[in-house]
């Protein structure tokens, strides 16, 4: 029997009563954690010490590296490119990651985009691009890095190699209430990235009603924590803080985020999405040494669309192929003329979910088809009777729990104010 170096309850005293807790230790009970020994119980408990306490600079680098340890660490190393990731703090209607991946190739670098599933009322970029039939998520270690070689972007599922015991303290943190200590958030996230082998990310740290961190100073200390976390294991990483009070763009689901990035992909697309595309693009060009490429004229001119049309292709989807449609839809009118005042995420997430578009729990199925279409946004001007959003969904039974969580969400006055910019700050070493 191995004789085990430290005990996992002097470990939790130690974090429960602020003491420094020495790399030996923290090293050890990550890899005792993983390995079963150290069991639920003292994991939730050394959490939550966290959750309450924090946790210094130095303790979140060794325990996101043990976390990596913990896992396999891929290599891009063979390619010819710069390779440069983004990764966002999720939020609803984010679809970013479809336009901006085949956008930020088309200048000749490589995008692994190593992406999750929507779980809650945040959608997840795989849902969204299995919504293309054919699709496929799961690529083997060699089908990634040929397509890197051939197509340039690839935007898969994380293998179960990555990061083990991130995947078993999430699970965790989950049902023990401590999924938002920053020093947890940062080391999930970032252990992922680091093994994933990318030189270069760019993290989307988002604040506001529909994201993690509800107020941009926990934020920025989530992106100040994560961007020192990236630079420390040699990864090129900034940070954008980005507005997530309002949904992002008009589509809220999986198909109809899809066309709404393929409206992008083809030089159009609502406004705020055309932004953070661009901005996300222009930091992640910086940091592999194209600060001055001409980024929008990638869009209007067709090579980011070639990009994702191959992109799609290698992952046997059809980018021709029609998008499912829904089958029943309900379309809610303004009962007054005047200005859109308010469009609160969080609830057009929530019902975004309960129309089928999300999952409650990790092996629901979605309905591709299903989610919001908003027809105005906060600025616009409605007449009375005007449809401001239209509800997607397989069955007319799942209107009215969708249309709860949507009362008082949203909001016609007289004048508006101006919708703050969509990146509120930049965040670098
Ligand atoms: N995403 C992650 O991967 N981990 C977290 O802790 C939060 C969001």
């Amino acid at each position: 029997m191995t004789v085990e170096p430290f005990d996992a309850v002097d470990v939790i005293r130690a974090k429960r009563d602020r003491h420094a807790l020495p790399e030996s230790e923290l090293r050890w009970l990550v890899d005792a954690y993983t390995r079963g020994y150290v069991s639920d119980a003292q994991m939730s408990a050394f959490a939550m010490a966290v959750l309450l306490n924090g946790m210094s600079r130095d303790e979140v680098r060794v325990l996101t590296d043990a976390m990596i340890a913990s896992g396999e660490r891929m290599s891009f190393a063979s390619l010819a490119v710069p390779t440069v990731d983004k990764h966002s703090t999720g939020g609803v209607g984010d679809k970013i990651t479809l336009p901006l991946a085949p956008l930020v190739a088309a200048f000749g670098v490589a995008v692994p985009q190593l992406s999750g599933r929507g779980l809650g009322h945040t959608g997840g970029t795989l849902d969204k691009l299995e919504a293309i039939p054919g699709w496929r998520a799961a690529l083997s270690n060699d089908e990634m890095l040929a397509q890197l070689r051939d197509v340039g972007a690839v935007i898969c599922a994380a293998g179960t190699g990555l990061a083990p015991a991130d995947k078993k303290l999430y699970a965790l943190r989950d049902v023990t209430g401590t999924v938002e200590a920053i020093p947890l958030i940062a080391s999930s996230i970032m252990s992922k990235k680091i093994a994933e082998g990318t030189g270069a990310l760019v993290l989307d740290v988002k604040f506001g009603s529909g994201a993690f961190m509800k107020d941009i100073d926990r934020a920025r200390e989530l992106a100040r924590t994560m961007v020192a976390l990236g630079t420390d294991s040699g990864v090129a990483t900034t940070a954008l803080l980005t507005q997530m009070s309002t949904p992002l763009g008009l589509a809220i689901g999986n198909a109809n985020e899809v066309r709404e990035s393929v409206e992008v992909l083809a030089g159009g697309g609502p406004a705020d999405v055309v932004e953070l595309t661009v901005a996300l693009a222009r930091e992640m060009l910086a940091l592999v040494g194209q600060p001055d490429v001409d980024v929008e004229a990638a869009l209007q001119d067709g090579r980011a669309m070639d990009v994702w049309r191959a992109m799609i292709r290698a992952q046997d989807g059809d980018p021709d192929a029609a998008l499912p449609a829904p089958r029943e839809t309900l379309s809610v009118t303004a009962s007054r003329a005047g200005v859109v005042t308010r469009m609160d995420a969080f609830p057009f997430g929530v019902a975004a979910w309960r129309l089928g578009a999300g999952r409650a729990r990790a092996q629901d199925r979605v309905v591709h088809a299903a989610g919001i279409d908003l027809h105005v946004k906060p600025g616009d001007r409605v007449d009375a009777g005007q449809p401001v959003f239209t509800l997607l969904a397989d069955d007319a039974a799942r209107f009215d729990r969708a249309l709860d969580a949507l009362d008082g969400a949203w909001e016609v006055g007289d004048a508006a104010s101006t919708p703050a910019p969509v990146v509120a700050e930049r965040i670098t070493a």
